[in-house]
């Protein structure tokens, strides 16, 4: 088994959908990279600094977890950490089709990638950060769906 796996995605916010995927990549791999894509050209409710500081928050002190960030290519990111698995959570079968059209264009791009997907806990299958943001946009208890913390930040967010 490959040592380093890399976690890719928006992470806007993270979920307890997002924590289950990392904490079931741990048991496979022995250093898993949180990834969080920077993308100009999209609008995202946290900026990419507020997102890493949220995350980092959110992991703790854990030797197991490493969060970063990249701009372009996810290839080019799993190049600069020496390794070519990467980890996507799949909740559902709506999900494939965008997981395999981002799969086989990786593998396009760069081959000897791997993407392995792990499925998140039955409770979490409905989950996404569009959900949680929608429900903290409109005054919605979100403890259910992210850390206390990630309440906070929403909250914060959507009283400006
Ligand atoms: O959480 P998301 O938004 O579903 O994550 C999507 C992500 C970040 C994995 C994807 O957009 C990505 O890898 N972006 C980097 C750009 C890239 O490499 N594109 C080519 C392959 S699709």
């Amino acid at each position: 088994m490959k040592r380093t796996a890399v976690y890719p995605g928006s992470f806007d916010p993270i979920t307890f959908g997002h924590l289950d995927i990392i904490k079931r990549a741990c048991v496979m791999f022995e250093r898993v990279i949180v990834a969080i894509v920077h993308n100009p050209n999209k609008s995202t409710l946290f900026s990419l600094n507020e997102r890493l500081d949220m995350i980092r928050n959110v992991i703790g002190e854990n030797p197991q977890v490493q969060v970063g960030s990249f701009e372009g290519l996810l290839v080019d990111f799993l190049m600069q950490n020496n390794t070519g698995v990467v980890v996507r959570g799949l909740r559902a079968v709506s999900d494939m089709e965008y997981e395999f059209q981002m799969a086989h264009a990786n593998r396009e791009l760069l081959k000897d990638i791997e993407t392995i997907f792990l499925m998140p806990s039955e409770e979490y299958t409905y989950l996404s950060s569009s959900i949680v943001k929608e429900i903290a946009r409109l005054g919605g208890d979100t403890k259910k769906f992210a850390p206390e913390s990630v309440g906070a930040l929403l909250k914060k967010k959507f009283k400006k």
